[in-house]
């Protein structure tokens, strides 16, 4: 069976979405493991309701960021994942971490890139009086938030919406189309080559599939 390993920083719904998709059969996988960067992270208690290892790496024990990944590579490596997963990983990550991971490394970005890159993407959305907003699942690059995207979903904005009210709406989505691009990654129908992302041996759109 192929494994996944996810990283975290935080709550965990997609975690638990992407366990839930192992257990349903619906992801052909399981989740070997889950590292944050964070202790206090509540995916990590998720991992442990779902007998995963959930294991913490605090970036303070370490003099630098590449130190740090190295020692997260190892640890990472020590369970022989087909397929890495950031899932609300929110630490940059250092050269040697992304060409080590080359081709399967996969982030969920909540925004419809290449729109709104970096950080607090659902202020943005509104701030800008966007009618619609999203999230993208892609490959990763060394460019920020900037590899070729493998899925997206739409939600409207509606007048009077607030921050919380977009970002329950963006994450709804995520918990959807997050499992179903590693189901397809996991089953060797998508991959990276070339710097694109592929699906069943079709280029995929620069907005991803598109039905
Ligand atoms: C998700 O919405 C994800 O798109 C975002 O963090 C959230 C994590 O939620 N990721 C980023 O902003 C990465 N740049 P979760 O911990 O409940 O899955």
């Amino acid at each position: 069976m192929k494994k996944l390993v996810v990283l975290i920083s935080g709550n965990g719904s997609n975690l638990q979405s992407i366990l839930d998709a192992c257990a349903s059969g619906r992801i052909n996988g399981s989740v070997a493991a889950v590292f944050s960067n964070k202790e206090s992270a509540y995916g990590l208690t998720r991992a442990q309701q779902a007998s995963v290892p959930g294991l913490a790496l605090s970036p303070g024990d370490f003099p630098d960021r590449e130190t740090f990944d190295r020692q997260l590579m190892q640890e990472i490596d020590a369970f022989e994942p087909d397929l890495v997963v950031l899932a609300g990983y929110m630490r940059i990550l250092s050269s040697a971490f992304v060409a080590h991971y080359h081709d399967r490394l996969l982030n969920i970005h909540p925004s419809l890139l290449p729109k709104y890159p970096g950080l607090h993407t659902h202020r943005q959305a509104l701030e800008n009086g966007d009618k619609e907003h999203g999230t993208s699942v892609h490959f990763v690059t060394d460019e920020l938030d900037g590899g070729p995207v493998v899925l997206q979903a739409r939600v409207p904005i509606f007048p009077g919406d607030d921050e919380a009210e977009i970002t329950a709406r963006v994450q709804h989505q995520e918990h959807a189309i997050y499992p179903l691009a590693i189901s397809w990654f996991m089953d060797g129908r998508l991959v990276m080559r070339e710097g694109k992302a592929w699906l069943d041996g079709q280029l995929l759109p620069a907005q991803g599939y598109a039905p």
